[in-house]
Parts: structure tokens; C-alpha cells; sequence
């Protein structure tokens, strides 16, 4: 045995030879540290008040917006796969300054979660969107006065959505909006309402990102003027991400999510490093459309970046991903 000069046995070359680990695909997968399973995957649903087939996408290929009636068929799918959990979008037939469609009990989403319910019972996580921009005219976030986002007032109706929801029947409610405060004033709602049991995901990092184009585009929901940068984090700002997640858990929230995913994965890992909270990462419609895009084009290996994109998230610290390659992600899983 090769003693180093302190005569200890040496850890380095060539005692240790780190290639010996990899030498065949059962020790390769022996010693695999981080692994996807269906399980820790969401996927989102679009789903449109007053059509009657299915629409497609244009900048989100093999992605459509649903009717209500396409619904049973979709989560029956997704449910065969061993996903869990539909993250759901509604796209309500009518909208207005005051976004009443989105806390209507007989809305788009709350449809939606009691058909959901009604055929699968317990069997799938039901979590929904819980936001005003494509229920407003304007297509803001929040409630509008005098052409600005007005913080206090959108509280109060993202409070309502979330209990019209979780009365239809969610699990999960997932605010969106940026808005301060929301995750307290939904808390404090729902409880008032006699619904603790269910449970707030706060969309508590949310980057001003222009990866979210091709959903805007989906969900009829791009603001009319301005941008949404008063209320979604500034992308280079770390320390203030942070203070997202911490509020958001003193307001009680029960799982944090970080959005988006891949260019943000330190945001993944300094939130593991410093919560024990659950964390979701979201991984957005434009992270789906650059692999979707590349990979119609033929230059690249749509499953393989799939693969090393989402085992990425999961190895950064994400407890459960939000993507819309869970499906086909999902599938491959059970190929192997
Ligand atoms: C609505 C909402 C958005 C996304 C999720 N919820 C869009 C936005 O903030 O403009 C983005 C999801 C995606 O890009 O896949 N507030
Ligand atoms: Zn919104």
C-alpha cells in the first residue's frame, strides 16, 4: 500500500480511482444519488370556459388548452402514469376590472376541481392557480386603481378565489400573484371559512421572466400596459428571494416554490440549505419551449435533456416539480 509522506495510506491517485465507480451500468446505478420518480411531479392543465375540442399552442407544441368535458380523460391519463398531482389554469369566458369570473362558484376552476373530485376522489392532488391576470380585462396580477397594482384590494380577492377553490374541493391552493401579504390573507380566509385542511403553496420566488411568454400566450394572459416587474422579483437579487421565502413562511405557508426553475437552481439550493419547508420548483413554459424548439429542430435529444434538466432541479433541493414534460418524463420513468 503507497503511504503518503505523513505515513498515512494516500487518498489520492492511485488508491482512489473514482472511475471505478462507473465501470458498468448496475454499479452506475447502485450508487445513483439523485433520482426522479413520477411521484414528485406535477402536471399543469389549461382548461377553457365555452370551447368544445381541444386547442393547441402555438409556442407550446403538444400542449393544449382543454375543455371542460376533455378534463376526466386527461387526469385519467396522467393518474395511469403514477403522477399524483395537476397543477390547474383556468381561462374563464368573460373577464373583467374586478377578475369576478375567477371567484364565481360556478367558474372555469371551480368546475373543473369538483369534476376532478367527483371521478377520482383522493386519487390525484388537485392544486390551483390562484391569481387575477386572466380574469382581469387588464391583465395584471392585482386589482387596478389609477393605473396601478393595488397591493391591499388584490389581497382581499385572491383570499376569495382561494376559498372558492378550496370549496370546490382543491387541496392545494397556489397564490401566484406576488402580492405581499397574500399568503396570510388567504391563510386567515380559509381558516375563517372552516377549511384548515387546506394547504397554501406560495409562489414565493417568482422572477420577472421573460420565460413566461409562451404561457401568456396560452392563458390569454399578457398585461395590457406595463409589465409586471412592481410585483415579480428582480432576476439578480438573491438575498431578496430570500426574504420572499422567509415571509412567505411566517405567513404560513406549507411548501415554497421557486419559479423559474433552471436558471435559478441556486435559489433551489439556498432555500434547502436554510428551510426545512417543503420547496416546489416550477419549471416554466419557456424552459419547456427552448428544449421543445431545439428538439423539433433535431438538435437535441428531447428525453435526454429532459432527464438532465429535471434531475438537476431535484439535485438542487426541489421536493416536487411543476413541468409540462411530466407526462412524457413520467413515461420514460416507467420504461426503465
Ligand atoms: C399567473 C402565472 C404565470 C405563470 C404561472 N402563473 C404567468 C405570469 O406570471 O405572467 C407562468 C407559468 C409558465 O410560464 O409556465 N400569474
Ligand atoms: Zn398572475
Amino acid at each position: 500500500m503507497k503511504k503518503s509522506r505523513r505515513g498515512r495510506i494516500s487518498s489520492a491517485f492511485p488508491n482512489v480511482r473514482l472511475r471505478r465507480l462507473r465501470t458498468t451500468p448496475a454499479i452506475r446505478d447502485l450508487l445513483q444519488e439523485t433520482r426522479l420518480a413520477a411521484s414528485d411531479l406535477v402536471t399543469p392543465i389549461f382548461v377553457q370556459e365555452g370551447i368544445k375540442k381541444p386547442q393547441s399552442i402555438a409556442s407550446m407544441p403538444d400542449i393544449r388548452r382543454l375543455p371542460l368535458a376533455g378534463l376526466v380523460d386527461e387526469v385519467e391519463e396522467v393518474l395511469k402514469l403514477d403522477i399524483k398531482a395537476v397543477i390547474l389554469f383556468g381561462l374563464p369566458a368573460k373577464k373583467d376590472e374586478l377578475a369576478s369570473s375567477a371567484f364565481d362558484k360556478e367558474g372555469i376552476v371551480q368546475k373543473s376541481i369538483s369534476t376532478i373530485r367527483k371521478y377520482f376522489g383522493d386519487k390525484v392532488a388537485i392544486i390551483t392557480d390562484v391569481c387575477l391576470c386572466q380574469y382581469t380585462t387588464h391583465g395584471h396580477c392585482g386589482l387596478v386603481t389609477n393605473r396601478k397594482v393595488d397591493n391591499d384590494r388584490s389581497i382581499a380577492t385572491l383570499a376569495n378565489i382561494a376559498v372558492s377553490h378550496a370549496q370546490a374541493g382543491a387541496d392545494i391552493v397556489a397564490p401566484s400573484a406576488m402580492m405581499d401579504g397574500q399568503v396570510q390573507a388567504i391563510r386567515k380566509s380559509l381558516d375563517q371559512a372552516g377549511l384548515p385542511e387546506t394547504a397554501i403553496m406560495g409562489y414565493s420566488a417568482k422572477q420577472a421572466s421573460p420565460l413566461y411568454a409562451p404561457f401568456r400566450d396560452a392563458a390569454h394572459s399578457t398585461p395590457e400596459f406595463g409589465d409586471r416587474r412592481t410585483y415579480q422579483m428582480p432576476l439578480s437579487n438573491a438575498r431578496e428571494a430570500m426574504r420572499e421565502v422567509e415571509t412567505d413562511i411566517e405567513e404560513g405557508v406549507d411548501i415554497v416554490m421557486i419559479k423559474p426553475a433552471i436558471p435559478y437552481l441556486d435559489l433551489i439550493y439556498k432555500t434547502r440549505q436554510s428551510t426545512n419547508s417543503p420547496i416546489c420548483a416550477y419549471s416554466v413554459s419557456g424552459e419547456y419551449a427552448l428544449i421543445k424548439a431545439a428538439a423539433l429542430n433535431g438538435w437535441a435529444d428531447e428525453d435526454a435533456v429532459t432527464t438532465e434538466f429535471l434531475t438537476s432541479i431535484k439535485r438542487a433541493g426541489a421536493d416536487i416539480i411543476i413541468s409540462y414534460q411530466a407526462k412524457r418524463m413520467a413515461q420514460l420513468l416507467a420504461r426503465h
